[in-house]
């Protein structure tokens, strides 16, 4: 097997003469990848599919949870038999209306998830065995790891947040600064880092992949799923297929919406604006079933249900704050409520507006030829589903709590030389300038920079205390219904054949 895979590996390259010598040298190794031996895979009949059924599908409103099961009819492609098999149906949360993209080359299946998910749970992908994407990305911390940056093997402080992994099946690139262009490669990242997961001689993915290999059940399931031996390129597809699962949504702000299409569509109006009596019939079901929204929005389940139509006004300033005044759907738009692009807006900048060498950003990660100056010291725009749980916030971990983040956005961010222009007051600037050019005097608390001292002047919004608070409701209204037990329960399983 082995000595097949290198041979059908090098040569084209060596051929082609297309590889650099250090892709040469990947291909090499047979920890990376190796040729899937259909004979040790699960047959056909056996497998099962794993697939997502979107609030637009009609079969959707039928399914009573997020994980069920069913049954297909499929076409086994080695025999050309129809053959009956059970099938694992996802139920996409209300709210997000889309599936998570699936690569085509990494299909789901359930024993893939299975297998992602002890993996993802397992710190035998660390050089110390202490460490799992467990640690950082903990369940009952929101997928995230509750602290201002995170801490890896042998207690070392990393530089950076730790962003929540829920619905990072839904982000065009991975990371902060988009380094990762899909959740398998970005599943390859914390394995050789020595802050994270591994620290020691040598390729830690050769020695993390040596140990799963001297794990039997390990080489039995990555077997049964992709017919090599644990390799790099299986573990990574593996996780990452457990991840696409890691959905949030069902938010009190999600049902507010269907009711309001649903009234919409009834009254014929095809006015499909919310209105407070939306927010206030999602609370009604919400007192009625004592949903996790009530704690969410500080709501006693049996002393406040008077209040609901106070509490339903005040949810539609906020909704109405974030996507008119406060511009927050300016970047955080979308179902995710992240428009996937990178901005600037000076969480990483000290009170000079300094950006030190490490908060360069996305600018450091575009290719050579592609650098564009807009985008130094330019982060990802998080989602903002689940905010409730993934405190401390931006990359820096700096804002504790949603009250401070909306006091940064407030003040227009940080000032800085790369400050986003729609963090900034352009008009403003502009009048600066010409008050200077003109010798007039100029307001001296504004901040210069470089040669030709450019005046960066964040934008102020201006919110009333009032403003901010319903802003701050809206923001918790986006929470969330907690993850199913076969998600988020770290012990629980589906029953599988291996
Ligand atoms: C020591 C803590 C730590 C461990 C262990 C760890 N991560 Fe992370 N993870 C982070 C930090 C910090 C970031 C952000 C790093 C950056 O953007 O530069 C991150 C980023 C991510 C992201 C990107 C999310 C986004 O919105 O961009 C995903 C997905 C993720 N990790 C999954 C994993 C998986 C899977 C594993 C296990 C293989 C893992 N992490 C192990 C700390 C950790
Ligand atoms: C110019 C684009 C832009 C605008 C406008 C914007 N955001 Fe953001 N938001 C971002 C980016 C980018 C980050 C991450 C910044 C960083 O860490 O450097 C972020 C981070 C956040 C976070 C932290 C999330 C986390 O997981 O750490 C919250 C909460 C948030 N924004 C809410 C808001 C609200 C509320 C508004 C409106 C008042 C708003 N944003 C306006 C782009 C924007």
């Amino acid at each position: 097997m082995k000595r097949y895979n290198r041979l059908l590996m090098l040569t084209p390259v060596l051929i082609l003469g297309l590889a650099t010598p250090s892709q040469a040298q990947v291909s090499e190794k047979d920890t990376y990848y190796q040729l899937p031996d259909e004979t040790r895979m699960t047959p056909f009949r056996d497998q099962v599919p794993m697939v997502f059924v979107t609030p637009n599908q009609p079969e959707w409103k039928s399914l009573p949870q997020f994980w069920n099961e069913g049954q297909e009819e499929a076409i086994d492609p080695s025999t050309g038999e129809k053959v009956q098999r059970r099938v694992i149906k996802i139920k996409v949360p209300l709210g997000l209306t889309q599936a998570p993209p699936v690569p085509a080359e990494n299909p789901m299946t359930l024993q893939k998830w299975v297998l992602g998910k002890k993996l993802y749970y397992d710190p035998i992908l660390s050089s110390d065995n202490t460490v799992a994407c467990a640690s950082c990305h903990d369940p009952t911390k929101g997928f995230a790891d509750g602290r201002k940056t995170s801490v890896g093997i042998q207690g070392q402080l990393g530089p950076i947040n730790a962003p929540s992994v829920f619905n990072a099946a839904y982000n065009k690139l991975q990371f902060w600064d988009g380094r990762a262009i899909s959740l398998e490669d970005q599943a390859q990242g914390p394995v050789t880092n020595p802050l994270e997961m591994f620290a020691g001689k040598g390729d830690p993915w050769d020695e993390a992949v040596a140990r799963l290999r001297t794990n039997p059940d390990y080489v039995r399931m990555f077997q049964a799923v992709f017919g090599t031996l644990p390799t790099r390129d299986a573990a990574a597809k593996a996780i990452a297929t457990y991840e696409r699962t890691v959905l949030l949504g069902n938010s009190l702000h999600d049902r507010a919406e269907a009711r309001m299409r649903q009234r919409v569509t009834e009254e014929e109006s095809g006015k499909f604006e919310l209105t407070a009596a939306d927010y206030a019939a999602a609370l009604k079901d919400e007192f009625a079933r004592k949903g996790p929204a009530l704690k969410d929005l500080g709501l006693d389940p049996e002393k406040d249900a008077g209040r609901i139509p106070e509490i339903a006004q005040r949810l539609l300033n906020g909704r109405n704050l974030f996507f008119n005044k406060a511009r927050c759907a300016n970047c955080h738009s979308g179902e995710t409520f992240s428009d996937g692009e990178f901005h600037n807006l000076g969480a990483g900048a000290d009170t000079q507006g300094n950006l030190p060498a490490s908060e360069v950003g996305r600018f450091a990660r575009l290719p050579l030829g592609h650098k564009n100056p807009l985008l130094i010291g330019a982060f990802k725009t998080p989602g903002l589903r689940g905010l409730l749980h993934t405190a401390p916030y931006m990359h820096t971990g700096t804002e504790k709590s949603l009250e401070e983040v909306i006091e940064f956005y407030d003040r227009g961010g940080n000032a800085n030389p790369w400050l986003s222009e729609k963090m900034r007051d352009t008009a403003a600037e502009a009048a600066y300038l010409r008050a200077r050019a003109a010798g007039q005097p100029v307001d001296p608390n504004v901040r210069t920079f470089g040669p030709a001292k450019r005046p960066i002047i964040p934008l102020k919004l201006n919110l009333t205390p009032q403003e901010k608070a319903d802003l701050v409701l809206f923001l918790k209204a986006l929470n969330g219904d907690p993850l199913e037990p076969i998600v988020a329960d770290p012990n629980k399983f589906p029953e599988v054949k291996w």
